[in-house]
This record gives C-alpha cells, sequence and structure tokens, in this order.
C-alpha cells in the first residue's frame, strides 16, 4: 500500500473515531466564503492540526477545520480553508483533504473559489459555474505512480464538472431570480494576480475566469470518480480599461458581498441531491 494511501486510511480512521456519522457531500469553501459555515447544523468541528497527515493552513480568510453537521436535510463535512500549492504545500497535500473526504463516504463534492473575471460580459460580484477548466502551469496530482486504489491511471477529463448538476444549479438559480454566468476557469499557481498581458492572454486561450485553486483538487476528485461542481465568485477584472491594481482585500469584500447567492445556491442543489 502507498503511503499517501495509509496516511488517508489513519486520517479518516482518526475522524471517525470523533465523529461516527457518514457525509455524503463535502464542500471546499473559497477565499472569503467561510461564512457559509454559518448555515450548517453543525454537530463536530475538527481542527486541521489534530487529525494526522492533515496539512495546516495559513492564508487570511481560511480558518483550516473540518466541520461536520447537517445541511438541507443532508450530512456534510466542509473544509474551512483550503490549500493552495501557492502556500509552499505539495500537490499531495493539496488533494489530501479532497481524498479524506472521497474516504469518509462523500458522493459529490462542492466547490467554491474567488476568481478574476476575464469574459468582456463580466462584472465584480458575479457568480460563474465552473463548466471545464484549464490548468495553466499548475502541477498536476496525479504525477508519479498511480495509486489504483484512488483511480486509473489515464483520467478522462471530458466531463469534469458535471452537467446534471449544473443543469440542477441553473434551475435553483433561475427560481430564485439570479443571473448566474458559466464558463472556463484557468488554474494558475499565483500568489501574483496576472499582468494585464496575462489577463489578455488566459481569455484569448479560453478562460472567463482565473483563480489559483480548485483544478487540482478536481483532478483528484476526477481520479477517483467523485462528482463535482463548482462555482466561482468573480472579485475582481482582470481585463479592464482603468489603471487600478487589484488587492487580496478587496477580492475578500467582493466574494463576501456576494456569499448570500452562492450560500443560497449550495444549499439547493444539496437538497436536491
Ligand atoms: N487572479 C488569480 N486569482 C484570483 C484572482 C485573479 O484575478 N482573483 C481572485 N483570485
Amino acid at each position: 500500500m502507498s503511503v499517501v494511501l495509509q496516511e488517508i486510511q489513519s486520517a479518516v480512521a482518526f475522524i471517525k473515531n470523533n465523529y461516527t456519522e457518514t457525509p455524503v457531500i463535502g464542500i471546499v469553501l473559497g477565499s472569503g466564503l467561510g461564512s457559509f459555515t454559518g448555515e450548517i447544523k453543525i454537530e463536530k468541528e475538527i481542527p486541521y492540526e489534530a487529525i494526522p497527515h492533515f496539512p495546516v493552513s495559513t492564508v487570511e480568510g481560511h480558518s483550516g477545520k473540518l466541520i461536520f453537521g447537517e445541511l438541507s436535510g443532508k450530512k456534510v463535512v466542509a473544509m474551512a480553508g483550503r490549500f493552495h500549492y501557492y502556500e509552499g504545500y505539495s500537490t499531495q497535500e493539496v488533494v489530501f483533504p479532497i481524498r479524506v473526504m472521497k474516504y469518509l463516504g462523500i458522493s459529490t463534492l462542492l466547490i467554491s473559489n474567488a476568481a478574476g473575471g476575464m469574459n468582456k460580459s463580466f462584472k465584480v460580484g458575479d457568480l460563474m459555474i465552473i463548466n471545464d477548466h484549464i490548468s495553466m502551469l499548475t502541477l498536476n496530482p496525479l504525477l508519479g505512480k498511480n495509486e489504483e486504489a484512488f483511480g486509473k491511471r489515464f483520467p478522462d477529463m471530458s466531463e469534469p464538472y458535471r452537467k446534471d448538476l449544473i443543469d440542477k444549479a441553473f434551475s435553483i438559480a433561475a427560481a430564485a431570480n439570479y443571473e448566474v454566468k458559466q464558463g472556463v476557469y484557468v488554474g494558475v499557481t499565483g500568489p501574483t494576480f496576472e499582468t494585464r498581458a496575462e489577463y489578455k492572454m488566459l481569455n484569448v486561450l479560453g478562460g472567463d475566469a482565473v483563480g489559483m485553486s480548485t483544478v487540482q483538487e478536481v483532478i483528484a476528485a476526477v481520479h477517483m470518480g467523485l462528482p463535482v461542481f463548482a462555482m466561482s465568485v468573480i472579485t475582481d477584472i482582470g481585463i479592464r480599461e482603468e489603471e487600478n491594481t487589484i488587492t487580496h482585500e478587496e477580492v475578500l469584500q467582493a466574494a463576501k458581498d456576494a456569499e448570500p447567492k452562492l450560500t443560497h445556491i449550495f444549499k439547493e442543489l444539496i437538497r436536491v441531491l
């Protein structure tokens, strides 16, 4: 058995000792989107540092714990705080929690993130359902010897974001009278925001939004056959006329402002899953 599989099993065993229910949905919350956890009827919180082999989160706006409880009538596990490659974690560490949640028993993964808009019709505060992604030099977490227990060597990536979940989310958004965009998320390493030339290039290459997370998590989920739904909050506009700059604070504020809509869509999606 590989070291990573042993580590996951020991993390899962520890969690199961502390919380005996089986979550059916896993949730990853992006920058500035952590107050979503206030919606969960919390049954157990486990700080990352308490879990064997779990990485520990460092970025502002990420608190760092697994939250277990009930939401929309379902048992869920939410990651308050995720791990980014730019923080210095290995790809194995970035996807470790995704694998742990799968081994805890989840059957669907919901992901949120903050992203920079590149599609010319986007504005700050928009929600974008991710219908595909482009990895822009983010290291693939499946490099190295394949762990067959997770999945096969060459996973198909024709539908990393499940169409049926996207359709359900659009119906929920329409019923709530929300205008929701959809598009291609470009995953970059960061931690710099893009130059003006880079935003333009990524848009020409087919990207609608760009961010520093998600792609590696989704690859690990697809590898394990775990259905994914993901949504970006557009927190800044990369391609713009004015001379303004982008700050992390502005990203967090825009995410907070858009959060209620994202929360509603996630909650209702969980209800119908
Ligand atoms: N670029 C990359 N990552 C981001 C951005 C951006 O403009 N906004 C929020 N995360």
